[in-house]
């Protein structure tokens, strides 16, 4: 009888299923999003401040678990150069504010401007890779093991989320 995917899809260390590696991604894209949106929804400074805090740290760990282990494999299966290379160029971008941010606060000169801009550069990159026949949708026609990726990203994930907790 032939395995089914449900049967060769990979366990975590915890026996938990991890998502694979698109599902991880987008699921990273859709809780920044919602925090984004909160964000523009409220005149708390203290809310602006925990927001914005979500936002740069899951964004930091997202762009290092794309660069460290999506991208380079995407760049392995043949992904074409030009989608890559534009996608390091906007996680550079995006890189060089989360870290105005960081450094600033709710009240500061143009931080508002800062976090608006960061939700209108990462809307973008994020339809570059969610698109059709954007980079996630040649990935899953290229020759890549989606769950194996996935599961070392949760991997990952975790460590650098651990970390930056600890570190706070
Ligand atoms: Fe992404
Ligand atoms: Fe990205």
């Amino acid at each position: 009888m032939p395995t089914t995917q449900s049967e060769t899809k990979r366990k975590s260390a915890k026996g938990k299923a991890a998502p694979d590696a698109i599902k991880l991604l987008k699921e990273d894209h859709r809780e920044v999003e919602g925090w984004f949106e909160g964000f523009e929804n409220t005149n708390s400074a203290a809310k602006k401040q925990k927001l914005a805090n979500q936002i740069c740290l899951a964004l930091t760990v997202h762009t290092q678990i794309e660069e460290e282990i999506f991208y380079p494999a995407c760049r392995d299966a043949g992904l074409e150069l030009d989608i890559m290379d534009e996608a390091d160029v906007e996680h550079d971008g995006a890189k060089k504010l989360i870290e105005e941010i960081e450094a600033g606060k709710p009240g500061d000169d143009h931080w508002d401007a800062k976090v608006k801009v960061l939700s209108e550069m990462i809307k973008h990159h994020v339809k570059e890779e969610e698109q059709r026949d954007g980079m996630f949708a040649k990935a899953k026609k290229a020759d890549l093991d989606l769950d194996a990726l996935g599961e070392e990203m949760q991997m990952r994930k975790d460590e650098l989320m651990k970390a930056a907790k600890r570190s706070n």
